[in-house]
Parts: structure tokens; C-alpha cells; sequence
């Protein structure tokens, strides 16, 4: 059993304590066990881009099912599960123990540990859910990550990866510089285990979730139509084959998922080139910036994060997740979305500017190695590309060693005069004229 905290933050005023539990009880009284039942919402901006793209809506009934499957396989918030999944080593990925550290209401244990850490520490940001939504998301900017896709920016993975549990242990140490997400490095070593499995939980979560709405919608994997349930309990003595397709499907997806998550690996990293740091490399980089590495035509002549790409109001940059919220849609299903994208508190639409490299701020982190798989493999979910590398044979591609050149100009244009074109940019406008 838990004891509730609601009364220990105010341990400081002894005097005060029996105030404090007898309001601590009238709560308990009314709500039954001292606050509301937290809940995992629904994914409302991919049911509903979905929707569109199905020419179909979800029924109450389906929508119950969904959110009935998911509680089956992940519990609740306060009572978190891992799914079980034949053939996959969960244990390997999360543990019972971290995940009830990490997961349900702030409270102390009878160990005296406190339990409940994603709700103290990030659900305010980044949701219950882990969508990105908590109460303090809209005034932040960048919005807090939506884990629900499964996709993450920082990491030492190529695209279209999970990202290793060492990469989430490096943005709970370091946190994204220049954003409001802050570093938890003062966190002893099994809570942020325990906060990076809660993460992953959540993500795995999350996207299963993404998997039954088309299923439910019928232009999934299985072709279901009509109104019906994904999984109808009531059927499963008289359908049991369509019972056991379902959740065969279910298991198989699930494995995927937990797979992608047990497979991250970081890829490797050439070493740096002999010259690496030298005049020549620089030189070498600032060329590639502005010639075959086409990093000038988003982030500017000068690196100020101002290029002529970004300036077409038709065309703003937008990452995944607000594309997600936002499709493009036509009239009607415009007008019948609004209201239920603003009930469910979909946070506004807003444009993804190409980084200031002059600021010398780098979310990813600032070793070069960061710097380096970010150059390599791009920003997933944002427009930001990675380069394409070849050993030297394709004159197209650029090499290894390319890249830690253009790194190396990365990590000048912070010094470097703004009022003094260089050879490239003045070649560059010599040829526009
Ligand atoms: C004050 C708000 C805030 C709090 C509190 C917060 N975060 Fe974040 N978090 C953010 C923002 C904003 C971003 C997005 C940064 C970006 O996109 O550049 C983010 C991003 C992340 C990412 C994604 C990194 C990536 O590579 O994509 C993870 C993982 C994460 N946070 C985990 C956590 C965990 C775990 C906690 C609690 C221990 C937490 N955050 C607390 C605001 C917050
Ligand atoms: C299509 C537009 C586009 C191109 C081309 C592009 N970038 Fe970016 N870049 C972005 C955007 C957008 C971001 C910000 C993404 C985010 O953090 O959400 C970014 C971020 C960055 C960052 C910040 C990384 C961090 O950790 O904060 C660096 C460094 C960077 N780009 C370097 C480059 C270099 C070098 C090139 C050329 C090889 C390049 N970019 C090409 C759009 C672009």
C-alpha cells in the first residue's frame, strides 16, 4: 500500500499537520480515494486524422473498446502493466519494480521510497499520456515531446530508430539545452531507470494505440469493416476464430514494437579525420555548408537559421507531430473537427524554424559525437536531413570525413564575423546576378 504525500509537503508546519489530514480526508470523503482517478486520454489528433483519411468516424462503442484493449495490455496510470508478449524478452526492457517507481499518484512506499516520479517530475509537461500535453505544454515552445509515437530527435541512432535507453538517460542528465526540458541529473541513478522505462512504456503504448484506430476504422492491416469492435468480448465463445486472429494480431504488433525498442543500437562513428580541426577542414566545411551538404538553403548565408526555404507562409516547416494534429482537410470534415480538436486541447498549430547555428546551443549536446549523429542522421520528426555518406567513390556523396568538416564550421560560426562575407557567400551571390 502507498501512503498518500498530500500531507507531507506541509511536514515543515507541525502545527498544521491535523489540518492537513482532516482536509486530506473530507477530500477522501467526496472522491473516494483522495483524488481523481488519473487516465490515459485518447490520441484524439490521430483518431481524428485518421478519420478524415477513412472517410469513417469511430463509434463511442469502438473508441471504448480501444481504450479496454490498451487498459488490458498496460494497465492504468496507477497501475501500470507490461504487456506480455511470447517470444520477447520484456523483462529485458521494463521491470515491474521501476515501472511502479515511475508510474501512479506521488506518494511515499513502505520502503520510505517515493514512488509516482513521472507524475512529480513530468507529467505537468509532458502529460499523463505522455502526449505531450500537460497543463503547461501550450506556453512552452518547443511544445514538450509526444512520446506516442515512438519517435525521438536526440539519439545516437540512424532514422527511423528507437532510441537507445542510454540516449533517454542522456536527455534526463543533460536535459535539451534551450528548451524548457531540464536536466534531472540530481536524481539518483534508479529513478531515472525508472523514469526512462516509464518512458518507453508509455511510447510502446502509445503506439498500439495508433495501430487499432485504423484497424477500428477499417483501413488497418486486417481490412475489418464496418461498425465493429476490434476485439468483442461477448463474441469470443461464438467468433473464437475472428477472437484469436484479433489477438494473434495484437501480440504480433506488440512484439514489433517491443522489438524496435530492444534492437536500438547506436551506430558507430567514424574517427575524425587526421586534419580535423585544422584550417583546411574549416575551410573545407564552410564550402560543403553552402555547396553539397545544402544546409545554407534552411539555415541562411550567415547560419542564422534564416534561409529562403523558411520564408514561404504557404509552406512552413511543421514536425510530425503537428502534422499529425493538423491535416490538411476540406470543408465539412474541417468544420465537424474544430470543436473536438479544441475540446481535447490539441495544442496550437505553430511553424518549426531551421536552428540558429550562431547561438552555439545545440539541444542534441554539444560533443562532437552528438553533433556528428545529428549531421549524419538529421533531427527524426523534423525537416532537418542527415547527409548520405559513401566511402569516397560517389562524387555526390559526401564522406565521413566530410561530415566532421562541416562540423567543424558548425562549431566556428558562433566566432565568426557576421559583417564579412566569406569566399563562398560572395561567390554564391556573383552567381545569382
Ligand atoms: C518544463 C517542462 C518539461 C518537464 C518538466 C519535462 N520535460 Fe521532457 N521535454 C520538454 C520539452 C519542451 C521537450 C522537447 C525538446 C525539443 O523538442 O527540442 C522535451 C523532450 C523530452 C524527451 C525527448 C527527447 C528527444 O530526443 O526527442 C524526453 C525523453 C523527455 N523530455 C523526458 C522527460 C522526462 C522523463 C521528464 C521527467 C523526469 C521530463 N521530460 C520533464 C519539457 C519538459
Ligand atoms: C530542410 C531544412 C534543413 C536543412 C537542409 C538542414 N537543416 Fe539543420 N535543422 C533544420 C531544422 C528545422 C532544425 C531544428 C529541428 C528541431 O530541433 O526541432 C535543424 C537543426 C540543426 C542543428 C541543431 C542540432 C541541435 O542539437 O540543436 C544543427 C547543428 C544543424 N541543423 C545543422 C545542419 C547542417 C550542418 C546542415 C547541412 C548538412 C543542415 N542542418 C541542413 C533544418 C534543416
Amino acid at each position: 500500500m502507498r501512503k498518500r504525500m498530500a500531507g507531507s509537503k506541509m511536514v515543515w508546519f507541525p502545527k498544521q499537520r491535523w489540518v492537513v489530514t482532516l482536509v486530506a480526508l473530507a477530500i477522501g470523503g467526496v472522491a473516494g480515494c483522495g483524488s481523481p482517478v488519473a487516465e490515459f486520454r485518447p490520441n484524439v489528433g490521430f483518431q481524428l486524422k485518421t478519420e478524415a483519411e477513412a472517410e469513417a468516424q469511430l463509434t463511442s462503442g469502438q473508441q471504448e473498446n480501444i481504450a479496454t484493449i490498451l487498459e488490458g495490455l498496460f494497465g492504468t496510470p496507477d497501475d501500470p502493466q507490461i504487456p506480455e508478449v511470447p517470444g520477447v524478452e520484456m523483462a529485458q526492457l521494463l521491470d515491474e519494480t521501476a515501472l511502479k517507481m515511475a508510474g501512479g499518484a506521488v506518494a511515499v512506499d513502505e520502503d520510505g521510497r517515493t514512488v509516482g516520479l513521472y507524475r512529480q517530475h513530468c507529467a505537468h509537461c509532458h502529460g499523463i499520456t505522455g502526449d505531450g500535453m500537460g497543463p503547461t505544454a501550450e506556453f512552452l515552445n518547443p511544445y514538450p515531446r509526444d512520446y506516442r509515437m515512438g519517435i525521438f530527435k536526440f539519439k545516437s541512432t540512424p532514422k527511423n530508430s528507437r532510441p537507445t535507453r542510454e540516449d533517454l538517460h542522456r536527455i534526463l542528465h543533460e536535459g535539451v539545452p534551450g528548451t524548457a526540458m531540464p536536466s534531472f541529473r540530481v536524481l539518483p541513478e534508479d529513478q531515472k531507470e525508472s523514469l526512462v522505462q516509464y518512458v518507453i512504456y508509455l511510447s510502446m503504448r502509445g503506439e498500439m494505440e495508433r495501430l487499432l484506430v485504423p484497424e477500428a476504422l477499417g483501413v488497418g492491416e486486417l481490412g475489418i469493416e464496418g461498425d465493429q469492435l476490434f476485439l468483442d468480448m461477448s463474441k469470443k465463445a461464438t467468433d473464437n476464430e475472428v477472437f484469436v486472429e484479433r489477438s494473434v494480431y495484437i501480440q504480433e504488433q506488440l512484439a514489433t514494437i517491443g522489438n524496435r525498442w530492444l534492437n536500438a543500437q547506436s551506430d558507430e562513428v567514424p574517427a575524425p579525420p587526421e586534419n580535423w580541426g585544422s584550417e583546411e577542414s574549416l575551410a573545407r566545411g564552410r564550402q560543403l555548408f553552402f555547396g553539397k551538404g545544402a544546409c545554407s538553403g534552411c539555415h541562411g548565408n550567415f547560419g542564422l537559421g534564416d534561409g529562403n526555404t523558411t520564408f514561404d507562409p504557404e509552406k512552413p516547416f511543421l514536425d510530425d507531430w503537428t502534422k499529425e494534429n493538423w491535416p490538411v482537410l476540406k470543408g465539412e470534415e474541417a468544420a465537424r473537427q474544430a470543436p473536438i480538436r479544441a475540446a481535447a486541447g490539441i495544442l496550437e498549430k505553430r511553424a518549426l524554424r531551421p536552428r540558429n547555428l550562431r547561438l552555439g546551443v545545440y539541444r542534441g549536446g554539444r560533443r562532437p559525437i552528438d553533433l556528428y549523429y545529428r549531421l549524419r542522421h538529421g533531427i527524426e520528426g523534423t525537416p532537418m536531413p542527415g547527409l548520405e555518406i559513401s566511402t569516397g567513390d560517389d562524387p555526390k556523396k559526401l564522406t565521413s570525413g566530410d561530415v566532421w568538416s562541416i562540423l567543424d564550421y558548425i562549431r566556428n560560426l558562433p566566432f565568426e564575423s557576421l559583417s564579412q562575407p566569406h569566399e563562398e557567400l560572395r561567390n554564391l551571390k556573383r552567381e545569382r546576378l
